[in-house]
């Protein structure tokens, strides 16, 4: 028997606890012994759970349990998870978690830790929820020279979009459906402003460049500004708004990396990706593109990966898997204003022809939106790429001088 213990029983956690009792016979197979719950810590009380015998707590009845070699973290958030999970590495435990927040925050220093022990800190599930990407990354595609990830890396904002692109949606309507589905996490604010997809793709880029990048490095814009107007003149460019993820090696030194809305075009495969699921496009020098697709978010697809990494620790528990990326001090990171974009602009003006001849004389070629139904002071166009610093100055340039005033600016996705 193996003994595991699983520190939180939330959404995943409760997830992962249920595969592992309804799958008994399948994870048997997997490793030839019985994986069996010890310990399950929450502050909540659980009467009527099937393991209601297992609940504690005390964090220290897991801590200081020498049977007990795997535990599971899906508290989420940031304390007491890092205490937790770095003690029962120092203690030589593996620990598996579904916690993005964690893993990137602390990542490189947990990670050493647990080299230094000869553990497993293992987080499949902190990206993609039920896709594999990390392991794939980690193995399957490491022959490669990754140049770029982009993904869709939000199930909520993916969720909300959707509806508001396909059923005029609003915003605030369709995120209340998001989280009673389950899918938001517990502070909205996380999803709808970028902050959940900015952990993830700064795993992926650690995990693809070696290098811990810490999310503060990162430009992260959410979904908050987003109107049904915005996502019409996305139609009529020929594409959809979607929440990207993305980071593309510049130099051997420099990445560039940002969470923000974009314009997609429909032939990109990450147009078609829709509701909850996710999906994530990793370019290697070898592979050419190689894109993931699933649910991103949810119990069971979550747990399910949870579950995998777990087994992967069982059959891991003499010897160490290699996933590992050392510290960092973000200086690899491009300044955001650098970024070079091709932008969709949206905004008001006395005299929308007037500012279309301005922006053309300022910018150079633009492409202008005709949208029927809008307002006869409104003007949307898009500039070709050029560094953000100098969009944003041009545009400040036609607010000042030319009395046009910008509602909206939304990246068009190189994808
Ligand atoms: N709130 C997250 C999402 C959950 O919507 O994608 C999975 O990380």
């Amino acid at each position: 028997m193996i003994p595991v213990a699983i520190m939180g029983h939330g959404v995943v956690g409760s997830g992962v606890a249920e595969i592992i009792a309804t799958h008994k016979q399948k994870l048997f197979a997997a490793v030839g012994e019985e994986v069996y719950i010890k310990h399950i810590l929450d502050l909540r009380e659980f009467p009527d759970s099937p393991f209601a015998d297992r609940f504690t707590k005390n964090f220290e009845d897991i801590s200081n349990d020498i049977e007990v070699r795997i535990v599971v973290e899906t508290m989420g958030g940031l304390h007491p998870s890092y205490e937790y999970v770095k003690d029962c590495l120092s203690k030589g435990k593996s620990v598996v978690t579904s916690n993005k927040e964690l893993v990137a925050a602390y990542g490189a220093e947990l990670l050493a830790i647990a080299s230094e022990q000869n553990a497993n800190f293992l987080f499949e599930a902190s990206v993609g929820g039920g896709i594999p990407i990390i392991r794939p990354m980690n193995q399957c595609l490491v022959a490669n020279n990754v140049s770029e990830i982009a993904g869709i890396l939000n199930g909520t904002t993916n969720f909300i979009l959707t509806k508001m692109i396909r059923e005029n949606m609003s915003f605030e309507k369709a995120l209340k459906l998001a989280q009673e589905l389950g899918y938001a996490e517990r502070n909205p604010a996380a999803d709808v402003e970028g902050h959940d997809a900015c952990r993830k793709i700064c795993i992926l880029a650690s995990l693809a460049f070696g290098k811990h990048i810490y999310p503060d490095a990162v430009r992260t814009e959410g979904i908050t500004g987003i109107t049904l107007e915005d996502v019409e003149y996305a139609s009529i460019w020929g594409g959809v708004i979607k929440l990207i993820g993305s980071v593309k090696k510049i130099d051997k030194d420099t990445i560039d990396i940002i969470v923000a809305p974009m314009f997609v075009p429909l032939n990109s495969q990450l147009a078609n990706i829709d509701d909850v699921f996710n999906g994530i496009m990793v370019r290697g020098d070898c592979t050419g593109d190689v894109v993931f697709y699933g649910r991103g978010a949810g119990k069971l697809p979550t747990a399910s990966a949870v579950v995998a990494d777990m087994i992967d620790c069982v059959k891991h528990l003499k010897s160490r898997k290699y996933l590992f990326w050392a510290d960092s001090d973000n200086s690899s990171v491009l300044p955001a204003e650098k970024s070079v974009t091709a932008m969709f602009v949206r905004g008001v003006a006395n005299n929308r022809i007037d500012a279309y001849y301005k922006a053309k004389d300022a910018f150079g070629d633009i492409h202008i939106l005709h949208k029927a139904s809008a307002p006869e002071n409104e003007f949307a166009f898009i500039v070709e790429p050029m560094a953000i610093e100098d969009i944003d100055a041009t545009l400040a340039r036609l607010e000042e001088k030319e009395g046009i005033q910008v509602i909206s600016k939304i990246r068009i996705g190189d994808l």
